[in-house]
């Protein structure tokens, strides 16, 4: 069992994500990164798998939808009153992501918040697509990224919903102890009613390992659970069914708690420290995630090969 979780949490090797990236183009991922369990790690991982997407070459979006607006204080945005924010988006029917985007790293832009969002919930009450703002206002914004990370408030409401609808995939992070696995079991029902609903093709794509004490075998035993469970699920009909453990875990490490008093990601911060070298990690394994089957990649190639012979002819 051990060697099989070993294996499955191997990092793939570097040169896999230079393919990968030429693979990818034209594609777009929109994540939610979600679990209803507060400091779990959700919005440590938006800023630094986002930051890890940019530095491997995807143009990269992150979009705070927290009231406590952590995302925006880590990257050390504090919008003024007349600043647009993501407030603005979801209130304005009409309105486009890249106009309220600030780029705080190169090849990656921050939607900010600030505590105002609190009201929204209030201020779409009644409204019918109330729901959909977000997915309206990142439409707009045509394929201005390749991937949009979504960090969500550790709630299941109008927010929450408006992530989940904008969303072509949900990242779950989680510690690996008894009630968080317990926490994800529901968070994965969640998810399901609402694919139900508002968002039919969303699936839950990755579980990400945070503050990881792989030491330990409480750790080790809920991980072993996850992975059974995960793998219990491959032939339901469910949106999980497809879900991995992202790897490798991301281990604690004290860098990463420090990084946001200096308003930076943790690459900019110390691209040396653990932290970041497992984040960097997690973004190949993403990448590796999102890479298209061989086949349909072989069809592309095949496809632009012919165009060439064209127009040379
Ligand atoms: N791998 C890690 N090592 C050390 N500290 C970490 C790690 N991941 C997150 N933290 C710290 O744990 C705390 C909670 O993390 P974070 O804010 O990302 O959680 P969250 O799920 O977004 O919380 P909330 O539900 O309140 O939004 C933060 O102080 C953060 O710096
Ligand atoms: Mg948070």
């Amino acid at each position: 069992m051990f060697n099989l979780l070993a294996s499955a949490l191997k990092v793939p090797p570097s040169s896999a994500v230079s393919l990968t990236l030429a693979d990818m183009s034209g594609t777009r991922h929109v994540v939610a990164i979600i679990n209803q369990k507060g400091g779990v790690g959700k919005t440590t991982t938006t800023a630094n798998l986002g930051a890890a997407l940019a530095r491997s070459g995807l143009r990269t979006c992150l979009v705070d939808l927290d009231p406590q607006a952590h995302l925006s204080l880590h990257f050390g945005v504090r919008p003024q009153e007349d600043d647009a924010t993501v407030y603005d988006l979801l209130l304005e029917a009409g309105s486009n992501a890249a106009d309220v985007a600030i780029e705080v790293e190169k090849g990656l832009d921050i939607i900010p918040a600030e505590t105002d969002l609190a009201a929204v919930e209030a201020d779409l009450a009644g409204l019918p697509d109330k729901q959909d703002r977000l997915r309206q206002a990142l439409a707009a914004a045509g394929d201005q990224w390749d991937a949009v990370l979504i960090d969500c408030p550790p709630s299941l409401g109008v927010l929450t919903l408006n992530a989940l609808a904008a969303s072509t995939e949900v990242f779950v992070p989680m510690q690996a102890h008894f009630l968080a696995l317990q926490g994800v079991g529901k968070l994965l029902e969640t998810v399901g009613l609402i694919c139900g609903s508002v968002n039919p093709d969303l699936r839950v794509a990755g579980i990400v390992l945070c503050m990881h004490e792989s030491q330990t075998t409480l750790a080790r035993e809920v991980v072993e659970d996850l992975e059974a469970f995960l793998e219990s699920c491959r032939e339901q009909p469910v949106p999980w069914s497809q879900c991995r453990v992202l790897s490798p875990p991301v281990r604690r490490n004290i860098k990463l708690a420090e990084a946001p008093s200096f308003g930076q990601s943790i690459l900019a911060y110390d691209s040396t420290s653990r932290g970041a070298l497992d984040y960097l990690a997690v973004a190949e394994s993403v990448i590796q995630l999102w890479r298209p089957p061989a086949a349909e990649v072989e069809v592309k190639i095949d496809a632009s090969a012919s165009e060439g012979a064209d127009t040379i002819g």
